[in-house]
């Protein structure tokens, strides 16, 4: 389903509430919450409202375990546009987590060994019993994750190629284009199906295009986000401005 809200800012509180919930939910069961996590500005509302519930005393998140979607390759962990800083200042630095329990890519790990870490990747997941909720942004090249256009449906976590349009979107980041890795870890499609709810988020103009395309248009791998039109755990959370192409 496709939930639109008036502003970024609703829309941001409602998905922060539904993890919130997950995670209480699961508390009171004793059980660890799993979930996926992204980068970018998409998400950036939402982990300010998580940091509000923790600093507010209505949120732990001692039993949560994350998985981010990906990291730039090769990227060092300290460096300032890893995804290792951005998760750290946008959320892990705020609020109780274990630090055990966060993974992210590692985008240091040697080429030859990037296989075998990958492998090592989906298995901690499936052991965990898989992802209770992945969140997801949209590149304007209908990525998900780094899944850029060709990825396969059921592709798991692995080394991609960026496209041109994605490095471009990521070139204000890194003091210009050429600064922007080529590759990056990525879990993948597959991985992303797996989880049992799904939430893409989607604000601005900006993203009304590929909004259309990824919500409306036929299923291909041309706009991997169109994959997620087979899931029936997908929701699709918009702001006015990204819903407003949609039929
Ligand atoms: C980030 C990720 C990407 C972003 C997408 C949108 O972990 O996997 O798919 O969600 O590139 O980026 P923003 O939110 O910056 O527009």
């Amino acid at each position: 389903p496709v939930t639109v809200y008036p502003d970024q800012h609703a829309a941001s509180k409602a998905v922060a509430g539904r993890i919130a919930a997950l995670i209480k939910r699961k508390q009171q069961n004793n059980e660890p919450t799993v979930l996926g996590l992204a980068t970018g500005a998409t998400p950036v509302g939402v982990y300010n409202e998580l940091v509000r519930l923790h600093k507010a005393g209505e949120l732990s998140f001692k039993n949560v375990i994350t998985f981010n979607l990906d990291e730039y390759y090769p990227m060092k962990p300290d460096a300032a546009q890893s995804y290792v800083t951005f998760m750290n200042e946008n959320l892990f630095n705020h609020i109780d987590i274990d630090r055990a329990n966060v993974h992210i890519p590692d985008g240091t790990v040697a080429l030859e060994n990037i296989p075998a870490f990958c492998v090592d990747y989906e298995s901690k997941i499936t052991a965990l019993g898989g992802l209770d909720m992945q969140i997801l942004g949209i590149g304007r090249t209908g990525h998900i994750g780094f899944n850029e256009p060709g990825s396969a449906p059921n592709s798991g976590t692995r080394l991609v190629t960026l496209d041109d349009l994605t490095r471009s979107d990521a070139a204000r980041d890194f003091g210009g284009k050429a600064n922007v890795p080529t590759k990056a870890i990525t879990m993948g499609i597959g991985t992303i199906f797996k989880a049992r709810e799904i939430i893409l988020m989607a604000w601005s103009q900006k993203k009304a295009g590929i909004i259309k395309k990824a919500v409306e248009g036929e299923i291909s791998g041309d706009v991997p986000a169109t994959y997620l039109q087979l899931s029936d755990h997908v929701d699709f959370i918009l702001d006015e401005a990204a819903a407003s192409d949609l039929t």
